[in-house]
């Protein structure tokens, strides 16, 4: 299918030899071997360890045509090497992955030429360059001619902001800037597939927010791009993606909508009461009734602080009551659960977990 990854049973261990240097005391009689002798009483020596990570456990994804969709989970879980299977970059062990109609592995170039991949961390990019004979020279190897290659090139910078930059080295721009150069290399080919790999890592606010408009306004609205968008910050899976995937130690955990994810952790909304004079235990034994409640006070201010399961219902009963009691409130807000609560909910881990 056009503009479409699909993912089947992909999986992918990897294995390393680890070396490590170790000492060992000498025997008395091996004292004299001048070979191996570090000093007289000890010798140094390898020790090699086979080391084997499964990396992706039975991957299987779809994602149609214009869908943003998020993989969210840790460092470790497997994104980075699912990104590189998807761009034909690694093989997997298993499985097959076919991108925008291309099987990855056997149609292999003209699945390249279908994908643009963006990885955070300023890896993609050379530094001696700058960033007009950067994307010039991916242009290039992407089989454009110099001339179009160049108004290509000039274009993308113009959008991405760089005019001012695009005759410096890369290496004097700013975290940012380089973040958008390498942007626009994953776009100098126009793929219709674009695989974003913690593309937001070490940008600053704005920048970010730029970025985030232009993948949902320009790429998806009227450009019509599928995107893939690997990344262990739920703010920015929550924020663009129309699907999210959870992953956790390379295997699939749940998948769906930022709302279906977040309503299948129940009891997790919570209200926050802010009031100078504690509540009365009364009220307290009144709010229990809708959920859990813990109070502290400090500082001179009272929270109470209100699990429930439906807060839209209830944050208007608990105000009348509140209300009706003569308390007044300084501040009351409630949070829904969001995705660290649902990665939590499943595995116990933190997505800033290592
Ligand atoms: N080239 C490699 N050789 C050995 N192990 C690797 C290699 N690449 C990744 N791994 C291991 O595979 C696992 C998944 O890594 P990665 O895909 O980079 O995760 P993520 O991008 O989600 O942080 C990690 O345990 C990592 O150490
Ligand atoms: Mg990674």
């Amino acid at each position: 299918m056009p503009n479409t990854i699909e993912v089947r049973n992909v999986s992918k261990t990897f294995r390393s030899v680890k070396r490590k240097l170790w000492f060992q005391k000498l025997p008395p009689d091996e004292k004299a071997d001048p070979n191996v002798r570090l000093s007289s009483e000890k010798k140094l020596f390898w020790k090699s360890r086979l080391k084997e990570t499964q990396a992706l456990r039975d991957i299987n994804l779809k994602i149609k045509e214009g869908e943003i969709r998020g993989l969210l989970g840790p460092n470790g879980a497997g994104k980075t090497t699912l990104a590189k299977i998807i761009s034909t970059l690694v093989l997997p062990d298993t499985g097959k992955v076919v991108v925008n109609g291309y099987n990855v592995a056997t149609e292999t170039v003209r699945a390249r030429f279908s994908i643009g991949l963006v990885t955070g961390g300023e890896r993609s990019l050379y530094w001696k360059l700058t960033p007009l004979q950067n994307l010039r020279f991916f242009g290039n190897l992407y089989g454009m001619s110099r001339s179009e290659s160049t108004r290509r090139a000039l274009d993308l910078l113009s959008i991405f902001g760089l005019d001012s930059k695009k005759n410096d080295l890369v290496q004097n721009l700013s975290t940012g800037q380089k973040m958008r150069v390498a942007f626009a290399r994953g776009l100098m080919h126009d793929p219709e597939v674009l695989v974003l790999d913690e593309y937001n890592r070490g940008l600053d606010p704005n920048v970010s927010r730029q970025l985030r408009d232009y993948i949902k306004q320009v790429l998806q609205k009227e450009n019509g791009k599928t995107v893939l968008l690997m990344t262990h910050d739920m703010n920015v899976a929550e924020d663009l993606c129309n699907r999210i995937t959870l992953i956790n130690n390379g295997k699939i955990i749940t998948e769906g909508t930022p709302n279906e994810l977040m309503r299948n952790v129940g009891n997790s909304q919570v209200i926050e009461i802010e009031t100078s004079d504690p509540l009365s235990p009364e009220l307290v034994e009144v709010l229990k009734t809708y959920g859990e409640v813990e109070v502290t006070n400090g500082g001179g201010v009272s929270r109470t602080r209100m699990v429930v399961d439906n807060h839209s219902e209830i944050t208007y009963e608990v105000l009348t009551k509140l209300n009706s009691s003569g308390t007044p409130v300084d501040n009351l807000t409630f949070k829904r659960a969001n995705l660290e609560d649902v990665f939590v909910h499943y595995t116990g881990r933190r997505l800033g977990d290592d």
